[in-house]
């Protein structure tokens, strides 16, 4: 197994796993469900803090990060199980079979193994084959997207979902291209992206391509939607007193935990302008942050891929 465990460069460097910790305050006898198991570094804390007593059930789309959980389960010291899937789909199936949580952990995006690995597709900073699939198995990859969305279809997801000031250039740099040759790798996507960036701007905030890659991540993983269905399901999970924790890395996904969290410490759903609630709806959540935690110059500094984290926990009432 150790070997299984080598051939990747670099584990996964979990992000504010302090913050984590004491904000979820995992206790003996807890269920704790890890929905985005990774490499298991936050996954190991929050065992450890269950002191030998309890359950612990890991879900990760990806597959490939089986040998880190087989280890985990070794180390544990409690029952512990994974469950390979969207966190989406496998949430809601939880919460219908009757499985109660004390602590879920969402911990967004993608991992240091999946971005490390040029196979993978995700990483503008290395040539492979255009994937961005965190599960494998999964129908659509970036590929399909780039050589099939429409010119405003790619237009529209690269200013939605990457913020790129450029994307109707890139669009159409890239629909122009593929009528030639179909895309195959990432460093033609780049070189695409690259050439439609008027010069002067190519390098001012980051690297070209990153806005667009981050883009079609989001797409091809559908990461946004997951997220919209997977914290009713864990709110449904949680029992009263249980917390949820969620690690996001942009502000399209920060804004739907913020949004969703403060709906539910709200409660009612009245128009602002009645005067007394008629919808009689109770709040379900209390925030234990009120604003998003981040992490400190110290960990960035040592991890720069924590720099975007933003942490938002909250308590079921
Ligand atoms: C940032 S890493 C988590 C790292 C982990 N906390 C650790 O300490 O090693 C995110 C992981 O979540 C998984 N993931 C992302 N979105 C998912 C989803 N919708 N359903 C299930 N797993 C998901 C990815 O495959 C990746 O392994």
């Amino acid at each position: 197994m150790r070997s299984a465990l080598q051939t990747h460069r670099a584990d996964h460097t979990p992000v504010l796993v302090d913050e984590v910790r004491e904000h979820l305050a995992v206790r003996p006898g807890d269920t704790v469900v890890d929905a985005t198991f990774g490499a298991g570094g936050h996954a190991a804390l929050l065992a450890a803090d269950l002191a030998g007593e309890g359950r612990f059930v890991a879900i990760d789309r990806d597959a490939s990060v089986r040998p880190y959980f087989d280890r985990f389960r070794r180390n544990a010291g409690v029952q512990a199980r994974f469950l390979r899937g969207d966190f989406a789909v496998i949430l809601p199936q939880l919460a219908d079979n009757g499985v109660e949580a004390d602590a879920i952990l969402l911990d967004l995006g993608v991992s240091s193994m999946q971005i490390d690995r040029p196979e993978r597709g995700f990483s503008y900073a290395a040539d492979a084959p255009l994937d961005m699939r965190m599960d494998t198995t999964a129908e659509r990859s970036a590929r399909d997207v780039v050589n099939e969305a429409s010119e405003r279809e790619l237009a529209d997801l690269f200013r939605r979902y990457g913020e790129e000031r450029f994307s109707r250039q890139i669009a159409r740099a890239i629909v122009r291209r593929r009528r030639e040759h179909p895309f195959e790798r990432t460093s033609e996507l780049v070189e695409t992206v690259r050439s439609a960036i008027p010069a002067p701007r190519r390098f001012g905030d980051g690297h070209p391509a990153k806005r667009v890659f981050q883009a079609l991540r989001i797409v091809v993983n559908d990461e946004l939607d997951s997220l919209e269905s997977a914290l009713p399901a864990g709110l449904r999970m949680l029992r009263p007193g249980g917390r949820i924790a969620v690690v996001s890395f942009h502000s399209l996904e920060d804004r739907i935990v913020k949004r969703f969290f403060a709906a539910q410490a709200r409660g009612c759903t009245c128009p602002p302008d009645l005067p007394v609630c008629v919808c009689g709806q109770e709040p379900t959540l209390r925030l234990v942050t009120r604003k998003a935690v981040r992490p400190s110059p110290a960990e960035t500094a040592e991890n720069p891929r924590a720099a975007s984290a933003r942490l938002r926990v909250a308590v079921k009432t």
